[in-house]
């Protein structure tokens, strides 16, 4: 990329930070902005964040920050990071107290995704990403949950598009995540909870593919949606690898749950799947969502 640029005329200087959740740090973020005032950047310059959610993160809220904003382009550099993250301009870096405390909504000017970057990925990261493409059939695509299970390596470029679809028309109708952006979250109130637990060593994908199966087992028990959307959630999941249940306690989540940024007073809005791909935003007492997800 770096030749790329310079052959365009840029000039590129780098900032590199290490592969890891740790790395969306208030260090990082304050060694990011000196290293930006060192190297004298204005407001015509542009920042590039290549690479995953924890780099495209932090470098949003970098540009957010300095000099009160400059511009960024996002280029996604796993599946995660590009049907997800890289789109809708949230921006945010980790406190000791919890994760994506403190950031901006701040939108890139540019999104770029390379799918020949993606085979390059290690099984594991490739694998992670699938838990946010599933996310999209159970919001609202049951093709794309059928498509799910047939090969998708040569589909990629169309599964990616389909779910930047989907994002683009809920942040569009809905910026700040007062309303129908929060059903993104499916998955992501016990997903959080469990990345948390262990003390982020569970990745993003993975906690959040858990996550959806615990809600969506909870939401079918209660008769609130078909054991098909219960099934299929499980299938996708068994299929990428992720797994499909916790070993911590509903106990034990609840306790994070109730610090959870999402939540308001002594409510929180829980995305529930209430019809075969298809989900709904229920607001619940933090009490009741102890019983909820316990059953
Ligand atoms: N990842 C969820 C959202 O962007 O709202």
């Amino acid at each position: 990329m770096t030749k790329s640029l310079e052959a365009a005329g840029y000039e590129v200087i780098r900032f590199v930070i290490p592969f890891g959740e740790e790395s969306k740090s208030p260090e990082n973020f304050i060694a990011a902005l000196r290293f930006l005032a060192e190297s004298r950047l204005t407001r015509t310059d542009i920042l590039v964040a290549l690479g995953g959610g924890v780099v495209g993160d932090l470098t949003g809220f970098v540009a957010a920050s300095y000099l009160r904003g400059i511009p960024f382009v996002q280029i996604p550099t796993t599946v995660l990071s590009a049907v997800d993250s890289s789109v809708g301009g949230k921006t945010a870096i980790d406190l000791p107290e919890g994760k994506n405390l403190v950031g901006a909504f701040y939108q890139p000017h540019l999104v770029i995704c390379d799918i020949d970057t993606l085979k390059t990925l290690p099984r594991e990261v490739w694998e992670e990403g699938f838990a946010e493409i599933i996310k999209y059939g159970m919001l609202g695509n049951a093709d794309l949950l059928n498509e799910l299970l047939t090969p998708v390596e040569d589909k990629m470029e169309s599964i990616i598009a389909t779910c930047v679809a989907m994002k683009r028309d809920v942040v569009a109708e809905d910026e700040h995540d007062h309303g129908m952006r929060q059903l993104l979250n499916l998955g992501h109130t016990v997903g959080h909870a469990i990345e948390a637990l262990s003390n982020y060593k569970q990745s993003h994908g993975r906690a959040v593919g858990a996550g959806m199966c615990i809600v969506t087992e909870a939401a079918y028990k209660h008769g609130l949606c078909p054991k098909e959307s219960y099934d299929i959630v499980c299938r996708l999941c068994d299929k990428f690898r992720l797994s499909t249940r916790t070993e911590y306690t509903v106990e034990q989540m609840y306790d994070i749950m109730t610090a959870d940024k999402k939540r308001a007073g002594n409510k929180i809005n829980l995305i529930v799947p209430c019809g075969f791909a298809q989900c709904e935003i229920r607001p619940m007492e933090i009490t009741e969502l102890k019983c909820f997800l316990g059953v």
